[in-house]
């Protein structure tokens, strides 16, 4: 997928701002407070429905505006797609080759965007659910039923959760842990799908960023013990934990509990590796995530890095630049340093000042 043309209005700072992008390389350049993260949030709205900064969207409405306006024209390799989305305090509107849809993963399909920032790192030392949705990014991507399980999960677990809670309903509960069972086989083994495709990806990350030490992501499955995960040991695993869990009124353990390892050398990265490398280790994780949707090199994702020079030091940023030039994905990079980069050909540079954007005619 490649943004070509990107339009934005009311975004913190930016009052109307219109990018016509490089397939390769843009680099947005300007001083701090100049509205360089304000664009990439924009792009991360159109994604996903939020920005990486805040989950609260009257954060980045500009102030005294009613609501931000994001629009891009979009490609495939095949087709065109002109996607937009309109968010106010209380309303979202998505379209779609001019026609309204209503979910943000119909949305979310066309626009496989990576993002990496100085928070990144939370990746590792974050809680398991930003790992969770790590993996499940993957998954929502390469196997479209995924998104429909994945609900469904949730519906699930939520009916288990409420015959735990409401003694009227405790009557169900064997129903509803049947139905848990069954689905989270189903998450779990799309899990596993994605982590297969994904650890290649993350060993030639890894080569080119940390100089040919491992990183190796393992599942583990949201049980508190090591145990065989078959219909009939999970249905006895509940059972003798029902006590417990109607104390604590939710499901303790399954799939929504999941986490993922992330081993460096061998060990547990959080607990071995030095805070640069694991700030490394997130990025190629980044990385490997964006490269994994892509087996037969046609779908590929967006990368966005915001402040790539700011955290890493002299021969990391070298690699780093040299590893995301070697992608051949679109992508966009703020800095403050217009420096940074020698441009290609291909690639665009555009300044950013007082929430105005211009485009550097001197890199195209
Ligand atoms: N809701 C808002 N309305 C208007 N301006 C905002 C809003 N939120 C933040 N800002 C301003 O936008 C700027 C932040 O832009 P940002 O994209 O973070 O800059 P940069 O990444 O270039 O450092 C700041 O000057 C901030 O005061
Ligand atoms: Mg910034």
């Amino acid at each position: 997928m490649l943004l070509e043309q990107l339009s934005i209005s009311h975004c913190r700072v930016i009052e109307k701002a219109e990018l016509k992008l490089s397939p390769r390389v843009n680099l947005i350049c300007g001083d701090n407070g100049s509205g360089k993260s304000s664009i990439l949030e924009a792009v991360a709205i159109l994604s996903r429905g939020r920005s990486f900064r805040t989950s609260r969207i009257t954060d980045v409405i500009r102030q005294n505006e009613e609501a931000i306006l994001i629009r891009a024209d979009s490609h495939d390799g095949e087709n065109h797609f002109r996607i937009g989305i309109e968010k106010s305090k209380t309303t979202t509107r998505i379209r779609v080759n001019q026609q309204d849809i209503n979910t943000q993963a119909a949305l979310s399909r066309y626009l496989p965007i990576t993002i990496i920032d100085p928070n990144s790192i939370e990746l590792l030392t974050g809680s398991p659910s930003i790992r969770r949705s790590y993996v499940d990014w993957i998954a929502f991507y390469l196997f479209p039923e995924f998104h429909s399980i994945w609900q469904n999960y949730q519906r699930i677990l939520k009916q288990r959760n409420l015959c735990l809670r409401v003694p009227k309903f405790i009557s169900a509960l064997p129903v509803w842990t049947d139905e848990l069972i069954k689905a989270q086989l189903q998450i779990i083994s799309y899990r596993e799908r994605s982590l297969e495709l994904l650890n290649p990806q993350l060993a030639i990350f890894a080569d080119q960023l940390l100089e040919g030490h491992s990183i190796k992501l393992k599942l583990t499955s949201g049980f508190a013990q090591a145990m065989d995960l078959s219909v009939e040991s999970q249905r006895a695993f509940y059972l003798e934990r029902q006590e417990t869990d109607i104390k604590s009124a939710r499901t303790l353990s399954g799939a929504h509990r999941a986490d993922l390892q992330v081993l460096f050398n061998d060990q547990i990265a959080q607990h071995s590796a030095s805070r640069g490398q694991l700030k490394l280790i997130a990025i190629a994780m980044l990385l490997a995530q964006s490269r994994s949707i892509d087996p037969d090199d046609k779908r590929k994702g967006i990368i966005a890095i915001d402040d790539l020079a700011a955290e890493l030091d002299g021969d990391n940023k070298v690699r780093l630049l040299s590893t995301l030039r070697g992608l051949n994905q679109q992508l966009l990079l703020t800095t403050t340093q217009s420096e940074l980069i020698p441009l290609h050909d291909e690639d665009c540079m555009f300044h950013v000042k007082h929430g105005k954007v211009v485009l550097n005619d001197s890199s195209v």
